[in-house]
């Protein structure tokens, strides 16, 4: 699955390369992919979450997408925007941090027992260090879901969501989650019918 070449450095590079801060500064309280694809995504939570995990919501924003009926321990979510992060129902705490200036993650080793990072890999220039922190905060037997689509915002997103396939996206962000030293990557296909599509990758710390 991964991607054995050297991937250029210019596939890393954006159209808007000007502080993600200004960007982000208005809050969007918008879905960023179809309701039948969150529903799915809320499913797979369903088999991928145990009651009482603490979660890490990285690239979070107003809509976390987490089941209702199952209770959890912590969940922090961390985004560009306070507005979005302060309106979101399911998060016990949240901070606003920009991973393309500060890639590690400003919580203790071991923190967590999930982290999700939903419809947002695209737009870390520096994926591989911020997956590195993610796999320091997690715990022991912890796990990252990343889950992918086609949508984007196209001045934002790396050179590499906009030019490669959709097979060799995902081949490349497996290819940094095994750099970063996660474990078991597995591919998951849960695209519903007629809505935008839905791609996860699930790795073990
Ligand atoms: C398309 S939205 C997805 C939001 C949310 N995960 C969801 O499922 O609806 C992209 C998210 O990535 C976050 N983001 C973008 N660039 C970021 C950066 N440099 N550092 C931290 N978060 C960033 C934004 O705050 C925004 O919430």
């Amino acid at each position: 699955m991964n991607i054995d070449k050297p991937v250029p450095e210019a596939l890393y590079r954006r159209a808007d390369e000007s502080a993600d801060e200004l960007f982000y500064r208005e809050p969007r309280f918008v879905a960023h992919i179809d309701a039948a694809t969150i529903a799915a995504l809320t499913e797979f939570y369903r088999e991928f979450l145990t009651p009482g995990s603490d979660v890490l919501d990285l690239m979070s924003s107003w809509i976390s997408h987490l089941p209702e009926e199952i209770p959890l321990g912590r969940v922090a979510g961390l985004g560009m925007n306070e507005a979005e992060l302060v309106a979101n129902p399911r998060l016990t705490d949240h901070l606003v941090q920009n991973l393309n200036d500060e890639p590690i993650l400003p919580y203790p080793e071991q923190s967590f027992d999930r982290v999700h990072i939903v419809v947002s890999i695209q737009y870390l220039i520096n994926p591989e260090a911020v997956l590195s922190s993610v796999r320091q905060v997690l715990r022991n037997n912890g796990a990252v879901c990343i889950a992918m689509s086609h949508r984007l915002f196209p001045t934002k997103a790396i050179m590499a969501f906009q030019e490669l396939p959709a097979a060799q996206r995902v081949a490349l962000v497996a290819g940094h989650l095994e750099r970063a030293g996660f474990n078991d990557i597995a591919f998951i296909d849960r695209s519903p019918v007629n809505a935008d599509p839905l791609w996860l990758l699930v790795a073990q710390r």
